[in-house]
């Protein structure tokens, strides 16, 4: 009976386009929520549900998935996940490239790059269990799924991080990571790219992150090498996979430096063909240029290089770093040494590659955007939006309904998320209402602080989180436990 259902839902989202996170064409439908989970999708009376909303041509998809970001701490900091919420973002996967908040009793000086989001007074969570619980009691503006990083464990455990790890500091490093699993966490995360994990050597990872076996863990990696060594280093993430027997993930696949542009073709072969003997997942963000710390030796692979932050010289952060050099009478490396320790955005990436990797079937979302950088690349707050209205409404890269599905369904069943990731009858209640002729990042190199356009309403376990450009509720998240 059409009475009965009046007090069955919470709120009635009514006549939207309901794009379900699976891939399959979009339809009309009303979606009931109940207790924080979708109870209805179909047809309601219109005095149904205590509250409704007219969403007649407005796309209604699950909340997105950002399965590369840089959260940690932004997840316990006041309005630092304005960015997320506001590009629709419900879920975020932290602890990438090697680095996580936790386990916090870092042996010396906390080294580049965990200082991306780590400062001493942040390194107060001694365990992965406590991290995961001060979340928990604070309460947090989205879902989140967290991985441990193996930098972090290296610096918990070794005094001197420029040596592969001993076997008694990979047992220690193992019964941490057996600890974080226990307590929740999906995986274990390396960046074997920077300096100070890449004197850890294949054998050390697999020795490390043996717990992740018996726990079904992931292992998510910032390979080795993004260049040159590409095809080396895919091989080294299958083997660490293949030996641990756990899904592997490569985190923002990207072909770095000129001499490389174009061997996406070369790469993605390699990567469909390990997909056929072992899981594999592959994330990226839908932009020609990088971001992290700033290094001399990363300098010139790219065309420009664009200050994101620098310690010793903060007034500095949002120009580039060529300009820097020239008024200060010096060579670009002289010049990023004096602004150490420090941020940049690197220009080195074929938009050829980025499209035939953003395409690639397999491939989710991820931003990989740093919440703490003065002057962020645009990544942090456009990302979402920018592969709905760019590349999907705009460059016809792929359907609407493929951009929610990289964003949403595929990575919550690449991740495990069984209650996520679709608009489905018993799914939790993350949502996102956009406007699909509106929806599109506004966030710039230049101006990367922006709002995007669009997106106007979005639930966090039914609780509205954001809408209408302001964020409602900081607080509907939680830890999503393995
Ligand atoms: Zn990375
Ligand atoms: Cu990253």
């Amino acid at each position: 009976m059409q009475t009965s259902e009046t007090s069955e839902f919470d709120l009635v989202i009514a006549g939207a386009t309901v794009v379900d996170g699976s891939g399959r064409p979009g339809f009309v439908a009303d979606v009931g929520i109940t207790k924080g989970r979708i109870g209805l999708v179909g047809s309601l009376a219109a005095d149904a549900g205590r509250e409704r909303i007219e969403a007649a041509g407005r796309v209604l998809a699950p909340g997105f998935i950002d399965v590369h970001t840089h959260d940690d701490r932004a997840l316990l900091t006041p309005g630092a996940m304005t960015p997320k919420l506001s590009q629709g973002v419900t879920t975020v996967v932290t602890g990438n490239c090697g680095l996580s908040l936790a386990p916090g009793r870092v042996r010396g000086p906390i080294p580049p790059p965990l200082d991306l989001i780590a400062t001493p007074e942040w390194l107060r969570f001694p365990t992965f269990a406590d991290y995961l619980q001060a979340i928990d009691d604070q309460g947090t503006a989205t879902n989140a799924v967290c991985l441990v990083g193996h930098l972090s464990l290296r610096a918990n455990t070794m005094d001197d991080l420029q040596r592969s790890a001993t076997p008694t500091e990979c047992d220690a490093m193992q019964r941490l990571l057996a600890g974080a699993l226990e307590a929740g966490a999906f995986g274990m995360s390396t960046g074997t790219f920077y300096p100070p994990a890449r004197h850890a050597s294949t054998d050390e990872i697999v020795a490390v992150g043996e717990p992740l076996r018996a726990f079904g863990g992931i292992y998510a990696t910032h390979m080795r090498n993004e260049a040159e060594k590409v095809i080396d280093a895919l091989d080294e993430t299958f083997e660490i996979g293949r030996r641990l027997g756990v899904r592997v993930l490569i985190s923002h696949h990207k072909l770095a430096g000129v001499a490389n542009h174009g061997r996406s073709i070369e790469t993605l072969k390699r990567i469909a063909a390990a997909m056929e003997r072992q899981p594999v997942s592959i994330d990226c963000y839908p932009y020609n240029a990088s971001s992290t710390v700033l290094r001399p030796e990363f300098v010139a692979r790219a065309s420009s290089v664009l200050v994101s932050w620098s310690q010793t010289m903060p007034q500095h952060a949002g120009r580039t770093l060529a300009d820097i050099a020239r008024e200060m009478g010096c060579s670009d490396e002289a010049a990023a040494e004096k602004l150490m320790p420090a941020g940049a955005i690197y220009f080195m990436m074929d938009e050829a590659d980025v499209r035939r990797i953003l395409a690639f079937p397999k491939t989710m979302v991820g931003s990989d955007g740093m919440p703490h950088d003065e002057h962020p690349h645009p990544r942090l707050w456009g990302t979402f939006p920018r592969v709905l209205g760019h590349y999907a409404r705009e460059e016809k890269l792929f359907s609407l309904e493929t951009a929610v599905h990289k964003m949403s369904g595929l990575t919550a069943d690449e991740l495990g998320l069984a209650d996520r990731g679709q608009v489905a009858v018993g799914k939790a209640a993350d949502l996102v209402l956009f406007d699909p002729a509106a929806v599109g990042d506004r966030a710039t190199f230049a101006e990367p602080r922006s709002l995007s356009a669009g997106v106007e309403k979005v639930w966090v376990n039914g609780r509205l989180a954001f809408a209408d450009g302001v964020v409602r509720d900081e607080h509907a998240g939680r830890v999503l436990r393995r």
